[in-house]
């Protein structure tokens, strides 16, 4: 196993299996992410939805469709249902679950101290109504929900001009509903708001059970698909790697073997092209150069052998002469004396 994932083919095998993990892990995350921006894209054009009717029964408000002159008389009449239809976040809020029949949302108006106890915020909804507070400028706001597994979208719902009407000062309860006990048409505590601030927020809550299911399931397809892809590359690399480098490479690991035991004329592989046919030129050369290396040095060693006879002969030669030298040399000088005797002679003549 070792040697597997220290050969060229393991090495290749670990790179691409961890490549294809990234390339899996990176395809699932970017299909969920998916899921959740689809999820919220819903989410908003729900809220969207439901902003527009606000609007259009604030229209109605204004055009003087809905009149508070009718509410009062409404209220007085006990007509709760009348007055709650007219109530733009409440026709908004309708037209919101309307929209997202089928869809497995949730549609919520939180809110701090609400009229309607299922407004009541939770500690997500909470800290986003927190933040809008603190940011007027804030005009959204997308929470992925790990506990609910599901994506919920906040817009903050400032009061208008209309509001007022029910949400604004009690002082005007006795002008605009006929009572003094600051209470509004529908029977609620006016909260003495005014124009402009936050009162609570639209939130849609969408379950992504269904649709990371549908991601998963795309993925999981898409993965089949990266794999297959994958395997193909890997099964073309391998075979490359086969047939250019490492089948060559190992006969010519067979060949340097031979060589270094002696068999000089073993032939080294040719016919790879690339990096590894220049590795077996390079073997080749090398080869052809040591033989010739080896081949002058037996020549030379033949040479050396001659040579050492004629040395030794030449040393007997010299041997030889060297004796008779010696005799020439003794005659030599006894009669460089006599010579010596005789030149000089006249002298001892003279003398004599
Ligand atoms: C005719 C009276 C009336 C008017 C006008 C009115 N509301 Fe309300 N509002 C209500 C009532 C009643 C409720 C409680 C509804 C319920 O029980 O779910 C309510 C609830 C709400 C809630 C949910 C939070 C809570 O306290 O439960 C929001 C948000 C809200 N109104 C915003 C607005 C905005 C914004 C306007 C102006 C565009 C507006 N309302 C105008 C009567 C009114």
């Amino acid at each position: 196993m070792r040697k597997f994932l220290s050969s060229i083919v393991g090495q290749v095998f670990i790179q691409s299996i961890v490549v294809a993990v990234a390339l899996a892990s990176l395809y699932y995350w970017s299909v969920q992410r998916d899921a959740r921006k689809q999820a919220s894209e819903q989410a908003n054009s729900i809220i969207q939805v439901a902003e527009a009717v606000r609007n259009d029964m604030a229209t109605k408000w204004s055009l003087g469709i809905f009149s508070q002159q009718e509410m009062k008389e409404w209220a007085a009449q006990g007509k709760k249902d009348h007055i709650l239809a007219s109530v733009p976040i409440v026709a908004a809020w309708k037209s919101a679950l309307g929209a997202s029949q089928g869809d497995k949302l949730k549609v919520k108006t939180p809110k701090f101290n609400p009229r309607n106890p299922d407004n009541e915020p939770d500690p997500i909804e909470a800290s986003v109504l927190k933040e809008f507070a603190a940011d007027p400028t804030l005009k959204e706001k997308y929470v992925h929900d790990k506990d609910l597994n599901a994506v919920r979208f906040f817009r903050p719902i400032r009061l208008t001009n209309d509001c007022m009407l029910c949400h604004g000062s009690p002082t005007l309860s006795e002008q605009y509903w006929g009572n003094k006990d600051g209470l509004d048409g529908t029977g609620y505590r006016m909260e003495n708001l005014k124009e402009g601030d936050l009162h609570g927020a639209f939130e849609i809550i969408k379950d992504l059970t269904d649709s990371q299911k549908a991601a998963t399931y795309s993925a999981g397809q898409g993965l089949i698909v990266l794999f297959a892809i994958i395997g193909l590359m890997l099964s073309g690399i391998f075979w490359v790697l086969r047939k250019k480098i490492i089948r060559p490479i190992s006969q010519c690991v067979q060949a340097i073997e031979k060589f270094s035991q002696g068999d000089l004329t073993v032939s080294f592989p040719t016919g790879t092209t690339g990096e590894v046919g220049v590795l077996q030129g390079a073997m080749r050369t090398m080869q052809t150069k040591l033989r010739s290396i080896l081949q002058s040095i037996d020549r030379y060693s033949e040479n050396l052998a001659g040579a050492s006879v004629e040395l030794a002969t030449t040393a007997k030669h010299l041997h030889e002469n060297a004796a008779s030298t010696k005799q020439t040399t003794a005659t030599v000088s006894a009669a460089t004396v006599c010579n010596r005797w005789l030149t000089q002679r006249p002298r001892f003549k003279n003398r004599y």
